[in-house]
């Protein structure tokens, strides 16, 4: 298990399952805007990194044009602890 602060609050992401962060993180509480509901395509999970790993950009990820260094939340899992922040 990996902690990830968002808002303030931390929340526990197993960074060794299936399922992504953005699914992780809504399930425990966060609001996390997924209008796509984690295909990758709405980019309305967007984050910015502050403090730690993620895993690396998914094929998905690399088609998107993100303003570096914001990440899909739907499409990636912490390395380590960490902290982030919404884009929106
Ligand atoms: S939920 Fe749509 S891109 Fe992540």
């Amino acid at each position: 298990m990996k902690t990830i602060i968002l808002d303030g609050k931390e929340y526990q992401i197993n960074e060794s399952g299936d399922e992504p962060m953005m699914q992780q993180l809504v399930a425990q509480g966060a609001e996390i805007i997924a209008a796509c509901n984690g295909a990758g395509i709405c980019q309305t999970c967007a984050f910015k990194p502050i403090e730690g790993e993620f895993t690396e950009k998914s094929d998905t990820e690399k088609m998107m044009d993100l303003p570096e260094p914001e990440r899909l939340s739907c499409q990636c899992l912490p390395k380590t602890d960490g902290e982030i922040q919404m884009s929106y």
